[in-house]
């Protein structure tokens, strides 16, 4: 049943703790930070959501990660044959692996989408094609370039030929070298732009937003992002934290390593708001601006800011290589999954699926075109409805059974095993962990995952 010892050792392992820390971290840090989290933070009033948030981060978050990185690293295997590893043959638990992987592969396919636009406005940024237009014809080009049938489809094919390119290469010559190159990029990056935003005149009105706590703007369904983006941010319920897991070398620390993961995306997501809103409010702009915030709002800023042609091209790089350290690591949860499950060699499963994955992004990107976009089910168009079915649907129910699997089902012993690498380590709040793993956390999610389906 176990296959933690036979298996484990055939498998690549990440070098160092710095190793693993950089590449989920990677994973972790995405789009999510840099563009979802300002925006859902502005729509919600700012500071007292943040304070949600964290909340969310810490109290069932944090568990869901420890238990994927437990799974992983004692299953041994993909996301499915960890399950089978650790629940047997034919347990109704790798249920919890199949949707997990079908979520990793639904992601990709909409989150290459987005990454996509993030290349084109990278050279938009670079042909300064937004100087001197208004905001209203910045708007126009934004909608123009993603409801157009070629362009964004072009460019979401270059993002998933680089994101296969590094996938192929493999997990420590192409997904560790990659992103410990990235993630110093990534952060000289984020923190020029909050240098540049915090000496705007002004500035200080976008912090107060950032950090002074107004709880009466915040709403039920505020609480609801809060959660569901906690989920997607830590890059849960998809596998992708199993499959990673299962490169942990079993001498590491998982519990203080997920919390430094997750220090690292809050910090990260934190500093995308610095970036952002002292800048949104130095020009007047209204923060609550939805999805468009990056792509529409914060091109017409860097338009009318001194310097803003060299910090609008560094900003849609930023967002280019977070997104591209997290979609090699959706790629590899299904890689992984052919590769050993199916024995398909790495290099063809990689191909394969990036193909598959990519077609589907296609798709979703033409499911915004002008006309495409009246073809509607349950009132959303196809990339509405993949980023609904996964995040709102697929990442809670995946999430809930990982933390209710490790929480229920693996042996206390087990778990304290892991947790305190064999004895040899002192992990104090085990008991803390199981409490929350057993109940806090299947509570909380089933209540977000109801609500959100409207049933409560
Ligand atoms: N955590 C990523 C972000 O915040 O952009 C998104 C993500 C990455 C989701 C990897 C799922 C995943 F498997």
């Amino acid at each position: 049943m176990d296959a933690h010892n036979s298996e484990r050792h055939r498998r690549p392992l990440f070098s160092s703790r710095l190793s693993i820390i950089t590449v989920a971290a990677g994973s972790a840090i995405g789009l999510g930070n840099i563009w979802k989290f300002p925006y859902i933070t502005g729509k919600n009033g700012g500071a007292a959501f943040i304070i949600v948030y964290l909340c969310c981060i810490a109290l069932i978050g944090l568990p869901v990660l420890i238990s994927d990185f437990i799974i992983g690293r004692r299953g041994g295997g993909s996301v499915v044959s960890s399950f089978r590893a650790l629940a047997g043959e034919r347990s109704p638990w790798l249920f919890g692996g199949f949707i997990a992987l079908f979520g990793s592969a639904t992601v990709l396919s909409f989150y290459g989408v987005v990454a996509g636009w993030s290349l084109e406005y990278v050279a938009r940024a670079a042909c300064n094609d937004f100087a001197g237009k208004t905001p209203a014809e910045i708007g126009g080009m934004f909608t123009d370039f993603i409801t157009s049938p070629v362009a964004p489809i072009a460019c979401q094919l270059l993002f998933m030929a680089i994101t296969a390119g590094v996938v192929y290469a493999g997990v420590k010559k192409g997904i560790e070298t990659f992103s410990k190159v990235m993630m110093p990029v990534l952060i000289g990056i984020i923190l020029l732009l909050c240098l540049r935003s915090l000496t705007l005149p002004g500035a200080e009105a976008g912090l107060a937003f950032l950090f002074k706590p107004d709880f009466s703007k915040l709403s039920a369904a505020g609480v609801l992002d809060a959660l569901g983006h906690a989920f997607f941010t830590l890059s849960l319920g998809v596998g992708t934290m199993i499959t990673y897991g299962s490169y942990i070398d079993k001498k590491e620390d998982l519990a203080v390593t997920a919390v430094q993961i997750c220090i690292a995306d809050t910090v990260i997501a934190l500093l995308a708001g610095v970036a952002i809103f002292p800048a949104v409010f130095a020009f007047g702009v209204e923060p609550g601006q939805g999805p468009g915030l990056v792509f529409v709002t914060l091109p017409n800023i860097f338009a009318q800011m001194p310097g803003g042609y060299i910090f609008c091209i560094l900003f849609f790089l930023l967002l280019a290589v977070a997104a591209l350290t997290s979609s090699i690591s959706m790629l590899e949860v299904s890689v992984a999954y052919a590769s050993e499950d199916l024995g398909v060699s790495r290099k063809r499963a990689t191909l394969i699926l990036a193909t598959l994955i990519s077609l589907v992004g296609v798709v979703c990107s033409l499911s915004m075109g002008k006309y495409e976009a009246q073809l509607t089910f349950f009132g959303k168009n196809f990339f509405d409805l993949a980023d609904f079915a996964v995040s709102n649907v697929e990442m809670p129910i995946a999430g809930a059974l990982s933390v209710i699997f490790v929480g229920w089902m693996l042996k206390r012993r087990k778990v304290e095993d892991e947790l305190t690498c064999n004895g040899t380590l002192p992990v104090p709040l085990v008991g803390a962990f199981l409490f929350t793993a057993k109940y806090l956390a299947p509570v909380a999610i089933a209540i977000v995952f109801l609500h959100s389906l409207g049933m409560i």
